[in-house]
């Protein structure tokens, strides 16, 4: 384990905006192969595939975007077995991807502020979206799908990568309907092994794994859609409710009752898009004199909702959230922020002043079902974002969060370590990339023969400056301590999320 003591004094000394820009430099070429230059060893038991997805293109034949979430989605997936690691990366072929690659030019505005070349002129009115697929990558029932969460998922070979198209999963979504980006497992009977001491990866008999995700339409008001697929991934539940106002929802949390979302206190202004002057992602405003509302919908579809209101606050991500014994209370871990952190239109992200925006904290949110009130403290003050947990903790009380950290104590930088806590204790172990390194969302993959809740290893695709190309990292995850050190031989730009599975999907050693 590492010092949390890091030495700087300036959080310019940590790292230097040159080496973080080249994280985002395009990564047009699509490879295959075996990671063979490893420093450690990976773990024999470590067993499965670990998908990643992330913009790819950072430019489109040379014409820059303007922003990273508008980038073409490019899904990545490293399959380990019997202590060896195989490499793929395959650009998510859509409709876009493939039509901008042909033309050689964009084609599409961004939601988050990519324009066609001609000024407002030449984007006025253009309202269509293009779904790039690049927000997270999940397998469930025989199916990968690389996510968006403003249209159909497209479904990939998840041995290949390759595209097979838009994903109606057998009907149930029609053309052009939303589906989120950020569903969540319910690890059902082995998820309430927890507390038992068993820290099984299997579910028992009783208590089915369900796969949750939801779809939001925004509007004057916004309709929420909660799907509920079965291990077949058969369609157990659908429900809609309608919440009053704009509803800007990127992510929820689940638990065995209930689906929580946290509605920032934001609102959308359409005419600078509809006109032109900006992304729809740069139309939105926030209200630091409104509350943020936590919207519990409950699993069962004949229960009402309720709606309790606390103190403005911005939140894409959630790690977790549990029940009380007594069903009285929710408790939610999340990424706070102070506002909605957006660039101005005709700012270069690859200029952006990370000082100037605020940094993402980890907080603890406890609703009292009986009152309507809401308690919080924050659990880490440190900048932070893409928190993760062992996956049969989801919905149930859990111990170890891990979440990728700024080397700098204070301040909103690059996401440069790993830290886990214990939310018990207070405990903290930190891994640092040092000032070359650049990570993102670290994720627990846990030991097949584990009998903790941290018993396991927290992988990490992080970006080395030093020789401009990536590295997949192997903590263990009770001291993230560092195991092994896959160094690939090219660059994969900053991703978004991935989700590790126990089937492998690659070739066989
Ligand atoms: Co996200």
């Amino acid at each position: 384990m590492q010092s949390l003591e890091a030495k700087p004094q300036n959080v310019s000394e940590f790292y230097s905006r040159d080496d973080w820009r080249r994280g985002y430099e395009s990564q047009p070429d699509e490879f295959e192969g075996w990671i063979d230059d490893v420093e450690g060893a990976i773990p024999a038991n470590l067993t499965g595939t670990l998908f990643r997805n992330g913009p790819g293109l950072l430019d489109i034949a040379g014409e820059p975007i303007g922003h990273p979430f508008d980038g073409d989605g490019m899904v990545c997936r490293v399959a380990f077995q019997n202590g060896r690691a195989h490499f793929c990366n395959r650009f998510v072929r859509t409709e876009g991807y493939v039509a901008e690659q042909a033309a050689g030019k964009i084609l599409y505005r961004g939601v988050f502020g990519t324009q066609k070349a001609g000024g407002w002129l030449a984007n006025c009115l253009d309202l269509r979206i293009k779904n790039i697929a690049n927000t997270h990558v999940m397998y469930w029932a025989d199916r990968l799908w690389a996510l968006w969460e403003a249209a159909e998922p497209h479904r990939l070979n998840p041995h290949t990568l390759e595209t097979i198209g838009l994903d109606s999963i057998d009907g149930l979504l029609k053309p052009g309907d939303a589906f989120a980006a950020h569903a969540r497992i319910d690890p059902g009977a082995a998820g309430d092994a927890i507390g038992t001491g068993r820290w099984t990866t299997a579910a028992t008999s009783k208590g089915d794994r369900r796969f949750v995700n939801f779809a939001v339409k925004p509007g004057l008001s916004t309709n929420i859609t909660i799907y509920e697929l079965d291990e077949a991934g058969k369609l157990a539940s659908r429900q809609t409710r309608s919440v009053p106002g704009f509803a800007f929802l990127h992510d929820f949390a689940i638990t065995p009752n209930w689906c929580i979302f946290f509605q920032n206190p934001v609102s959308f202004n359409p005419l600078p898009f509809v006109l032109g002057f900006k992304g729809a992602g740069q139309s939105i405003a926030f209200d630091p004199k409104q509350p943020t509302r936590a919207l519990l919908i409950p699993r069962d579809p004949s229960r009402s909702m309720r709606v309790l209101e606390m103190p403005a606050c911005f939140v894409f991500h959630h790690a977790n959230a549990f029940e009380s014994a007594d069903g009285e209370q929710i408790t939610i871990d999340s990424v706070c922020y102070d506002s909605f952190p957006t660039l101005e239109p005709g700012v270069d992200f690859r200029s952006i002043d990370f000082g100037s925006l605020p940094a993402g904290q980890l907080w603890r949110f406890d609703l009292k079902l009986a009152t309507e009130q809401v308690t919080s403290r924050c659990l880490e003050s440190r900048c932070c974002e893409f928190p993760s947990l062992h996956p049969n903790a989801v919905g149930r009380e859990h111990r170890y969060l891990y979440i990728g950290a700024a080397r700098a104590p204070q301040g909103n930088a690059p996401l440069q370590a790993v830290l886990k806590l214990d939310v018990q204790t207070g405990d903290r172990a930190f891994f640092d990339l040092g000032a070359k390194g650049f990570g993102g969302e670290p994720l627990f993959v846990p030991n097949p023969q584990g009998t903790q809740e941290d018993d396991g290893w927290v992988l990490l695709l992080a970006y080395n400056a030093e020789r401009h190309a990536s590295d997949l990292i192997i903590l263990a995850a009770t001291d993230l301590s560092l195991v092994a050190r896959l160094k690939l031989k090219q660059h994969i730009p900053y991703g978004l999320h991935g989700s590790f599975v126990p089937q492998v999907f690659g070739p066989s050693v």
